[in-house]
């Protein structure tokens, strides 16, 4: 992963706040705030207007991605972009209840040709971010997303928003995100900072590989600002590229986290003391 640049560090919105998609409501000049904005600035800036399709996936479960993608969505809209949130995650979708919005109809009902896009589409009355709910999908995810009916959707929101976020499962968990990349101008590969153990981030990373996908940045997500800074001072590491960006070795190693997939990952949510 040598030269993948890292797109953003997104700080740990601290417990006794809030969550991070209510946090990014609150002060428009937070860190929280400032850090998705300079996300956005990474990846766009040098591809140009016709960046408009991002996808956010991760190697394990509970790294950030729902949250990102609902503060980054909302982040934008606030400032006047034209977002649109995709639940592509059928195995956990949490778009829906990440916006406190209904999770009918869906997208499987647009794709399936059900209801139009129109219809699906929810509006965040807070930020005026869109957004199109999923519901786990009783046969294979795959399906859907390898139809032409979900290209014709994705060629229809290309045509409607400034910038589209596609949340995607973990690469442990389900193939999903490499077949969602092939929609994505920009395919983003989150981690949890000092959390996720880099060789499941390895393992992750060669199956994206082997399936095409190129990953365009790293988004490092949940950073303890006070301690990213510690470790830069100790090792003089200027958080740049992958992996001189100053992940903490020890605590990466430390992780109750195990490549067996959701039950495990929510068993390190429930026991860790920091989440
Ligand atoms: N920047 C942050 N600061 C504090 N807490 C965060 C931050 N980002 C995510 N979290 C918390 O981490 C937990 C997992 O986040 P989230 O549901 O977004 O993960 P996920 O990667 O989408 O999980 P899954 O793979 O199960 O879909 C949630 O409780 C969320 O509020
Ligand atoms: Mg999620």
């Amino acid at each position: 992963m040598a030269g993948v640049p890292v797109f953003g560090l997104i700080p740990k919105v601290p417990r006794r706040q809030t969550c991070p998609e209510e946090y990014v409501l609150q002060d428009p000049r937070s860190h929280f705030n400032q850090a998705l904005m300079r996300a956005y600035a990474a990846f766009r800036l040098p591809r140009g207007a016709g960046t408009k399709v991002i996808m956010i996936t991760s190697a394990a479960a509970g790294e950030g991605k729902t949250a990102f993608c609902v503060s980054f969505a909302r982040s934008l809209a606030l400032i006047g972009q034209r977002a649109l949130v995709i639940d592509a995650d059928f195995h956990r979708p949490r778009i829906a209840a990440a916006f406190a919005g209904r999770d009918t109809p869906h997208i499987s009902d647009v794709v399936q040709g059900r209801v139009s896009l129109a219809a699906a589409v929810q509006v965040d009355a807070r930020s005026g971010a869109h957004f199109l709910p999923a519901v786990p999908e009783r046969s294979d995810p795959q399906l859907l997303l390898q139809s032409d009916s979900f290209g014709a959707m994705m060629r229809g929101v290309r045509e409607t928003y400034g910038i589209v976020i596609i949340d995607t499962p973990p690469v442990m968990a389900a193939a999903d995100a490499a077949a969602v990349s092939a929609f994505a101008d920009a395919t983003l590969f989150l981690v949890q900072w000092g959390d996720t153990p880099r060789s499941i981030v390895a393992t992750a990373l060669r199956f994206l590989h082997l399936c095409g996908t190129v990953i365009d940045g790293i988004i490092l997500s949940q950073v303890d600002l006070r301690r990213q800074e510690q470790y830069d001072q100790a090792y003089d590491h200027k958080a740049a590229h992958w992996p001189s960006v100053s992940l903490p070795g020890a605590a990466l190693e430390s992780t109750s986290r195990t490549a067996s997939g959701y039950a495990d990952a929510e068993k390190a949510s429930a026991d860790s003391p920091e989440r």
